[in-house]
C-alpha cells in the first residue's frame, strides 16, 4: 500500500510579469507580458507529490472569491480531496507577484490573504486526517502556530516530517527538534543559521548547526550549483542537472514534493536526492509554477536520459 503524504500549506494565484531585468527603486519599467498561474508553495509541493504518484492529502485555505472558486476546482481536478480545501469567508485568495527575467531568475512578493487565516483550530477540526500519516510536509507561508501544531500532530503519529523554511523566520528549538528533514535554499540557510555563505565550507557548517539544533537531516538546495545533504552518518554533494532554464519559480517546490514522494517509497537517500534534483531541474524548463511540475513519466524519462553529476568536494 502507498504511504500517506500529508501536505499543509498555502495556495496562491501567481501573477507573473516577464521583465527585461530587475529594476531599481524609483524606476518604472514595462513588462513584456503578464500571465496568471496556480501557485503557492504548499499547493506546488502537494501537486508535485501527487503527479509523481504519491498518496497525497493537502490541507489549504482559499478565499470566498472567483480565484478561490477556480483554485478549488483546479485542486479537485488534480485529485486532491475537496474536504481539505477550506474557505475563508472574508479574505481574498492568496496571491503572488512574480518578476521574471529572461535568465529565468525571479523575485516574489506573496500576499497571504486566506492562507493567513489557516488556523490551529482548523487543524484541530481536521485532526482525523493526521491518522496514519507517514510523511508530513509544510512551509512558512501560513501562520507559524499552525505550522508548529501541524508538525506536533505529525510527530505524535510517528510521521517523517519535512519543513521547507520559506520564507524564513527564526525557528525555536522545539520546532527544529521536531523536524526530520529541513530543506532551505542557501539564502534561507544563511538567514536561519547566521553563517555567511562564502563557499562549500560554510554550507557544511550551516548543515552542522541545524543538526546541533536537533534537526535529523539537512538538505540545502544551491540552485544551479546543486545540493548538499547531511545527517549524522552521511554527507552528499550533488551537482544540478544542466537544463535550458526558462523559469526557476517552483523549482524548490518540485524538489520538496519529489523528496516527500521518494521518501514515502523508502528509496535509499541518494536515490531520493537524485529524484528530487531531477524534479527541481525539470520545473525550471517551463513557464509558471504548476504547469512546470513534472509527472512521474516525464521525470523517469529525464533521469534515464541524463547522467547524474555527483562530486565530492573539499
Ligand atoms: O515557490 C514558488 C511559490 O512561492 C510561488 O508559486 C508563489 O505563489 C509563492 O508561494
Amino acid at each position: 500500500m502507498r504511504k500517506k503524504i500529508l501536505v499543509l500549506g498555502n495556495s496562491n494565484v501567481d501573477f507573473v510579469f516577464r521583465i527585461p531585468r530587475f529594476h531599481h527603486p524609483g524606476e518604472t519599467i514595462l513588462a513584456e507580458s503578464l500571465v496568471t498561474f496556480f501557485g503557492g508553495k504548499g499547493a506546488n509541493q502537494a501537486i508535485t507529490a501527487k503527479r509523481l504518484g504519491g498518496n497525497v492529502h493537502f490541507i489549504t485555505k482559499v478565499g470566498n472569491d472567483l480565484y478561490g472558486k477556480s483554485y478549488r476546482h483546479h485542486l479537485i481536478k488534480n485529485g486532491l480531496d475537496q474536504k481539505l480545501i477550506l474557505k475563508d469567508k472574508k479574505l481574498p485568495t492568496g496571491t503572488a507577484v512574480i518578476e521574471l527575467t529572461p535568465k529565468g531568475e525571479n523575485r516574489i512578493i506573496a500576499f497571504l490573504g486566506a492562507n493567513g487565516s489557516l488556523s490551529v483550530n482548523d487543524l484541530k477540526r481536521l485532526e482525523r486526517y493526521w491518522k496514519g500519516v507517514d510523511v508530513f510536509v509544510t512551509q512558512l507561508e501560513i501562520p507559524f502556530p499552525t505550522v508548529e501544531k501541524g508538525l506536533k500532530m505529525a510527530k505524535e503519529e510517528g510521521a517523517l516530517t519535512l519543513l521547507n523554511p520559506s520564507p524564513p523566520v527564526p525557528l525555536p528549538s522545539h520546532v527544529l527538534s521536531s523536524v526530520d528533514f529541513i530543506v532551505p535554499n542557501e539564502v534561507e540557510a544563511q538567514y536561519l543559521t547566521g553563517i555567511k555563505w562564502k563557499g562549500d565550507r560554510e554550507i557544511r557548517k550551516m548543515a552542522e548547526k541545524f543538526l546541533d539544533q536537533g534537526v535529523k537531516n539537512v538538505v540545502i538546495t544551491l540552485g544551479s550549483k546543486g545540493l548538499f545533504f547531511k545527517n549524522r552518518s552521511e554527507e552528499v554533494w550533488m551537482n544540478a542537472f544542466r537544463v535550458n532554464v526558462i523559469d526557476t519559480t517552483a523549482a524548490g517546490d518540485a524538489f520538496l514534493g519529489a523528496l516527500a514522494s521518494g521518501l514515502s517509497e523508502n528509496k535509499p537517500i541518494r536515490e531520493v536526492l537524485r529524484f528530487a534534483n531531477g524534479a527541481g531541474a525539470l520545473a525550471t524548463t517551463k513557464l509558471g509554477a504548476q504547469p512546470s511540475l513534472p509527472s512521474r513519466r516525464d521525470l523517469n524519462m529525464f533521469l534515464k536520459r541524463i547522467e547524474v553529476g555527483k562530486t565530492k568536494r573539499s
